[in-house]
This record gives structure tokens, sequence and C-alpha cells, in this order.
């Protein structure tokens, strides 16, 4: 298992809409081994492969409570198929605009088919954080990020922000 660096914002790569997965083999398994390694290393609680730099629809989350035992999970090509019209709102941050974090409302609960890491069909009922978190990592896989979901001037300052320190980087 391998700590990969991190996408940050602005990279183009976070707008890139990625490609599903044709076949879950050994090679996939260890791009979710790397993820997970990554994810919990920086530490969060979901990744989005293209926040790696690799444009193909997985993700992986763990939102087990700190000092609970790990609950790594694996979603090879989700796919949202329901989700509730009761709202929620929960205050997101994500590992490629860090040190940022805003409210956000997204439905209470959401029904996702996805595969497994043997390749096996699933569907889950979420709710609470995990749905949250699925449909956030589930909107980096369309290059949508959770300041698309925030005020056009909050985002448009937080995409400032970086760009400059991108640019202080480089320099
Ligand atoms: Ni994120």
């Amino acid at each position: 298992m391998t700590i990969k660096p991190l996408i940050i914002l602005p990279d183009p790569l976070l707008r890139q809409l990625s490609k599903p997965v044709e076949r879950v083999d050994a090679d996939i398994r260890r791009l979710a081994d790397d993820m997970l390694e990554t994810m919990y290393d920086a530490p969060g609680i979901g990744l989005a492969a293209i926040q790696i730099g690799v444009p193909r629809r997985m993700l992986v989350i763990d939102v087990s409570k700190e000092g609970e035992e790990k609950k790594p999970l694996v979603f090879i090509n989700p796919e949202i198929v329901s989700s509730s019209d009761e709202r929620s709102v929960y205050e997101e941050g994500c590992l490629s605009i860090p040190d940022y974090y805003a409210e956000v409302e997204r439905p209470a609960a959401v029904s996702v088919k996805y595969l497994d890491r043997d390749g096996k069909e699933q569907t889950v009922e979420a709710d609470g954080l995990l749905a949250t978190c699925l449909q956030h990592e589930i909107d980096h896989l369309n290059g949508v990020l959770f300041i698309d979901h925030i005020s056009r001037l909050k985002r448009e300052m937080v995409i400032k922000k970086f760009t400059k320190a991108a640019k202080a980087k480089v320099l």
C-alpha cells in the first residue's frame, strides 16, 4: 500500500469526468488499498480516485468514529438510484481543498448501487454522515466539488485563494 500525493484545487484534474471501472481485478484492488492508505494518512473520511489523479469511478469511505474499529468501504462504479425528499445539512470539507469547511445541504438519505472490491453488485441504503459522504464523493467522479453547492461569492473566494497559493508554490 502506498500513500499517494493528493490533487489540490485548482488542479483541472478535479473537474474531469471519471470513467467506469471495466473489470475489478488485482490492479483495482491495489488502487483501492492505496486510496485507503492515502485517506487514513491525510486523515479524511472519504476519497475519490481522481483525488490521487486516477480518473476512474471509484471511491473509499470510512465514517467510523475515532476510537472505534476502522470500517473501510470501497465503492466501484457507484450510482445513486434514489434520494430522499428530506434534506440535511453537514459542514463539509475536502482533502483537495484543505482547511476549508462550509455547510452543504443534500438529500438526507440515498440508495447507492455499486460493485464491492470483489466485483459483486451491492446496494446500500445510507443516511446520516455516510449519505452525505457518498454524495460528496460521487460528485467528485463527475468533476463536481462541494464548493459548487455553496454561494458563488464564497466559491469564487476559495478558488481565488487556492489559485494564489498554487502560484506561490510554483515560483
Ligand atoms: Ni472531496
